[in-house]
């Protein structure tokens, strides 16, 4: 059997999560396969509302085995927190989810890292979630990181002193004033440690391939979004992973041959947590009504969401890039009430029109040129099927479908499992 992809297409915080949480009954496997904590997948069910951060959003479904993938950092600490908060929902967690030994861990000197190296940029700043994410991705690369395989030698607290000494030079160095007491924070990493090593560690490239050949289905999981990725997204201003297609290879071990589905998230508009360009960013009532009425709010930092209008220009790349089969339309209901609605169809750059993603997308380059719609009044929040929707939401659709040749198959009305539209 193959294996499908869901990605976010934009600046993240699509409402990955939840589909997730829709689509598992249909998969025996759902696995994360980039990205770490600095997820945060909101899932809405029962009355209840959950936020994960590193455990795959499949987690509350009996059928479906959970994996965090090689691609994927781990803070131990979190991790932990995330298992607390799960016990009340008595989940088998033991042998639903399971953890690949090629998985980097975050350590608690990656987090001081990160936090002196946003320091030091001042108004450069990223925007970084301070979850450690750059420094650990950078001691992957850079061949000194520790995996969770690690744990399973004798050496490992060896090895983990040597690198955590080692940054605590880099942090002195950075001269930022990061007060931090490393005993206390050690005493709750290697705590944490204790209770990651309670579960089971998979070489999960093996684990996944066999399960394929079995005729197992199996999902990959994204985390963040196409412009946060590290080689095409917004950069500097983007997260230290592959959050596009590739990375589900490269984060998962499956070849490229392998991917059937690719099911592209977006919201019916953009927001962006974090620094960096976003050239429909909105300033005015429209811009405080989408953020108002969307509940616009990080789900792992609690900071204010930037929000602006659909940019097709940016949602064209992150297709392309992709290779998106499905598309998937996020809270729609949010544009209710609106009186117009706008999308970005090209730009003007250099004075002239462009319909593609040029290098730089910064407002001094270029300006978004906007087609109008009407909005509709209607509260389509407890809609469950396309054809009660407005027509005017309709119309919407189809012009984006039309835009990006990748048909709409799923209409998201509310957080809530149950306020799905499938098309
Ligand atoms: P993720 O990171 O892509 O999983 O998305 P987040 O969980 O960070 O952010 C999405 C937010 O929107 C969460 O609070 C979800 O509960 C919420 N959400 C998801 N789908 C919808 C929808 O269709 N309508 C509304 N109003 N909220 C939604
Ligand atoms: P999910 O999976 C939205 C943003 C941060 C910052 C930049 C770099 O919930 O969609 P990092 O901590 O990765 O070094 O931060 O990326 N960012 C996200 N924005 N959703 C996310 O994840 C994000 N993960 C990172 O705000 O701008
Ligand atoms: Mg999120």
């Amino acid at each position: 059997m193959a294996v499908d992809l869901l990605l976010g297409l934009q600046w993240g915080d699509e409402g990955k999560g939840k589909i997730v949480d829709v689509l598992t009954k249909d998969y025996n496997i759902i696995a994360r396969f980039q990205g770490g904590p600095n997820a945060g997948h909101t899932l809405e069910f029962d009355g209840m509302k959950h936020v994960l951060h590193t455990i795959p959003s499949g987690i509350f479904h009996d059928n479906a085995i959970n994996i965090v993938g090689n691609g994927v950092v781990i803070d131990p600490v979190i991790f932990k927190k995330e298992l607390d908060n799960l016990k009340k929902f008595d989940l088998d967690i033991q042998s639903k989810l399971l953890i690949s030994r090629k998985a980097h861990l975050i350590l608690p000197t990656h987090r001081l890292l990160d936090a002196a190296s946003e320091a030091s940029k001042g108004k450069a700043k990223i925007g970084s979630t301070l979850k450690g994410i750059g420094p650990t991705y950078m001691d992957k690369t850079g061949r000194n990181g520790i995996r969770v395989g690690d744990l399973e030698l004798p050496d490992w607290k060896e090895r983990y002193r040597n690198l955590a000494d080692k940054h605590e030079g880099m942090i002195k160095s950075f001269n930022m004033d990061i007060q931090y007491d490393l005993k206390e924070l050690e005493e709750e990493f290697f705590e944490a440690v204790a209770v990651l090593r309670e579960l089971k560690f998979i070489d999960s490239e093996n684990y996944i391939n066999t399960a394929q050949r079995e005729g197992k289905t199996i999902l990959a999981e994204g985390a963040q979004g196409s412009l946060l990725d590290i080689d095409f997204g917004t950069y500097p201003f983007v997260t230290s992973s592959n959050t596009t297609a590739a990375g589900a290879c490269t984060g998962l071990g499956v070849s490229p041959s392998s991917i059937d589905k690719v099911y592209g998230i977006f919201k019916a508009y953009t927001t962006r947590v974090g620094s960096g360009p976003f050239p429909t960013e909105l300033f005015d009532e429209d811009g405080e009504t989408l953020a108002r009425v969307g509940n616009e709010f990080g789900a792992t930092t609690g900071r204010p969401r930037r929000c602006g209008w659909l940019d097709l220009v940016a949602l064209k790349y992150a297709v392309e890039i992709n290779g998106v089969t499905e598309l998937f339309m996020m809270k729609a209901d949010v544009l209710s009430g609106m009186k117009t609605i706008k999308v970005c169809t090209a730009y003007e750059y250099q004075g002239e029109r462009i319909e593609h993603l040029p290098y730089s997308i910064e407002e001094e380059y270029i300006k978004p040129i906007y087609q109008e719609f009407e909005g509709w009044e209607e509260d389509i929040t407890k809609v469950r099927s396309a054809d009660d929707l407005p027509q005017a939401l309709l119309e919407y659709i189809s012009f984006i479908e039309k835009e990006l040749n990748v048909p709409v198959k799923v209409v998201s009305v509310g957080p809530d499992r149950t306020q799905t539209i499938h098309r």
